[in-house]
């Protein structure tokens, strides 16, 4: 399909967001380099320029080609997007050092054109450091805020216009009517955009792709993996379309069982589960840093692949490959850029690296979203328990489950129990790997953690200490690998969870809930877990929920009873500072 809105990506992590969110109004949205020449969108409705971390004198900062802003379509610029605007037009761009980041409240001056239907004040989110101080020639100011006077503006005859805040975001209630006013007003978009009325043109595209050829696919049991499958049987039949699982051993309580059911509902009749257990946990026995277990899960699953390619001769010429790729992991941006990580590694078996090579592969979801992934999903008929599940990473429990090779002290500190125990974080841009800090009990404010953290160098996470077998100065970190034991503990800490937050509702109240066992207890009961439930939009940042009580003490009572649990823990870092995993 031809978008009739592209999105230039000024490298922001809300540019996919932008795209999705005019999709949801119906019309169909790309992305797109930012520096795509202006001759490439001619026939576009409109275009809307990205925020991104730059500043328009950072040299070698994304820019747009210029010709853009003169070709008569209707351009929306956002943050970055709305200082290029001014910078390119001869407007003046003051560049800051402290930034401004939170909510800010907006006063229009105008309210027609991009705030029809907005009146009064509006709360908008900001994120930026440096800010349009004089509009360009021929451009109204169209609201304020009390710290950034162009926070709107607009040259209507042209069809420009540009807000520093971030309408595409939640945290910014009348973003949606904005979108709409620029998409349906000023560009006069129609509605086009579907994505579960595609289902026919998708399998027509399956069939055209493959002809005479089968599709086979190593799913994950995923949203993803399973909507693409589903697509290919429908589009080819059950006999020529094999699926692969591989139970690597890292995954949750019944998980292999879910995946085999859901599958043989789905009509899929050449599945089949490769048990690669032992192979993982031999790889894996003395793996303690991240960064290795990482690799080494990596490395193994290339090892499995090319042989599963090899012994069911997936190689030649009567198959390709099927991915159930989505349409973020297509696109550099700041965004995907994990996804794109990920998935080279998995595609780097050199068989899978040839039949990219030679075009021999069909991902019939590369032009979609998540939610609409979903939707086509709720279109087949796939089962909702499926498509609704949280995020769960390919390394499964292995990044949940922390290890140790030397006993240590917990030490006090005046703010709390500095934890003998190293998790992943994230500040700036840069990753961090150090002590977590344990307080006693949940602080009132949500930004005790942030300025804990922000004060102390030794610690990127903190967490409260909800329940231990013993007192917590008699606790220690005690040696500990991914071994089938321990695993086992948290395969079991991990399902009570599931239950309970499922039976509760809670499970629609996050985003995701990562369960983490880390090795902190006694020697009878050498083990921690740590509950870590947050909400988020993408992954990229997420944010700390907190749990009804009387869910956290049902929770509490059944973990205790777990052989080998000495303590539980709640999770209280946004990310940033931490990362979602602990790894
Ligand atoms: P972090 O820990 O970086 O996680 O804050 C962000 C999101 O990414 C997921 N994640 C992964 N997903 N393979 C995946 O498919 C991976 O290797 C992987 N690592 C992290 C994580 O669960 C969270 O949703």
């Amino acid at each position: 399909m031809r978008p009739q809105v592209t999105v230039l990506d000024a490298g922001g992590q809300y540019c996919h967001l932008i795209a999705r969110k005019v999709r949801d109004l119906g019309v169909y949205a790309e992305v797109a380099p930012s520096e795509t020449p202006a001759a490439e969108l001619a026939g576009r409705k409109g275009v809307i320029i990205s925020g991104g971390p730059s500043s328009v004198y950072d040299p070698g900062s994304p820019t747009i080609d210029p010709q853009l802003l003169h070709a008569g379509i209707p351009v929306l610029g956002i943050c970055y997007g709305q200082q290029l605007m001014a910078h390119i037009l001869g407007g003046r761009v003051e560049k800051g050092d402290r930034g401004e980041y939170g909510f800010a409240q907006l006063d229009l001056l105008r309210t027609d054109g991009l705030f029809r239907g907005i009146t009064g004040r509006q709360q908008v989110w900001m994120s930026h450091r440096d800010a349009v101080q004089d509009p360009p020639p021929g451009f109204d100011v169209l609201g304020s805020t009390s710290t950034c006077t162009v926070a709107a503006m607009a040259s209507a005859e042209r069809g420009l216009y540009a807000v520093q805040f971030h309408p595409e975001v939640a945290h910014t209630p009348c973003g949606t009517q904005i979108l709409t006013n620029f998409v349906f007003g000023a560009c006069g978009c129609v509605k086009d955009w579907d994505p579960a009325g595609q289902v026919q043109a998708i399998e027509n595209q399956i069939r055209a792709v493959a002809k005479d050829r089968n599709i086979f696919f190593f799913v994950s049991g995923g949203v993803d993996s399973t909507v693409a499958y589903t697509l290919c049987l429908r589009a080819l039949g059950p006999e020529r379309v094999h699926g692969t699982y591989v139970d690597t051993g890292l995954m949750r309580q019944g998980e292999t069982e879910f995946v085999r059911e859901n599958f043989a509902s789905l009509g899929a009749r050449a599945f089949a589960v490769e048990d690669a257990a032992q192979q993982f946990l031999s790889a894996l026995k003395s793996a303690v840093q991240p960064e290795a277990k990482r690799h080494i899960i990596g490395e193994e699953f290339v090892r499995v692949q090319q042989r599963i390619l090899e012994s069911e001769h997936f190689l030649d010429g009567r198959w390709i490959l099927g991915q159930g790729t989505i349409y973020p992991d297509t696109i550099e941006s700041g965004g995907s850029a994990k996804a794109d990580l990920i998935k080279t590694h998995h595609n780097r078996v050199a068989g899978i690296q040839k039949l990219i090579d030679d075009g021999r592969i069909i991902e019939p979801l590369a032009s979609f979203y998540k939610d609409e992934v979903r939707a086509i999903g709720r279109q087949l008929g796939i089962a909702p328990e499926l498509l609704d599940r949280h995020p769960f990473p390919g390394p499964g429990l292995a990044i949940r489950c922390l290890c140790a090779t030397l006993e240590a002290p917990v030490e006090k500190l005046q703010e709390g129990w500095l934890l003998p125990v190293q998790s992943v974080g994230v500040q700036g841009d840069s990753r961090t790997y150090r002590a977590v800090l344990a307080i006693d009990g949940f602080p009132d404010s949500h930004e005790e953690s942030s300025s804990l953290i922000n004060k102390m160098d030794r610690i990127n996470r903190v967490v409260a200490e909800v329940w231990t077998s013993a007192k917590l100065r008699d606790m220690r970190a005690v040696p500990g690998f991914l071994t089938a034991e321990r695993l086992g503990r948290l395969r079991h800490a991990d399902a009570i969870v599931r239950r309970l937050t499922h039976a509760s509702g809670f499970d629609h109240a996050v985003w995701q809930f990562p369960v983490v066992l880390m090795p902190l207890g006694t020697p009878e009961r050498p083990d921690s877990v740590v509950l870590r439930p947050i909400d988020s939009v993408d992954g990229m940042t997420a944010s700390v929920v907190r749990m009804p009580k009387d869910l956290l003490d049902e929770i509490v009572r059944e973990l205790s009873a777990i052989p080998g649990i000495a303590g539980v823990f709640y999770d209280l870092t946004n990310k940033p500072p931490a990362t979602i995993e602990w790894e």
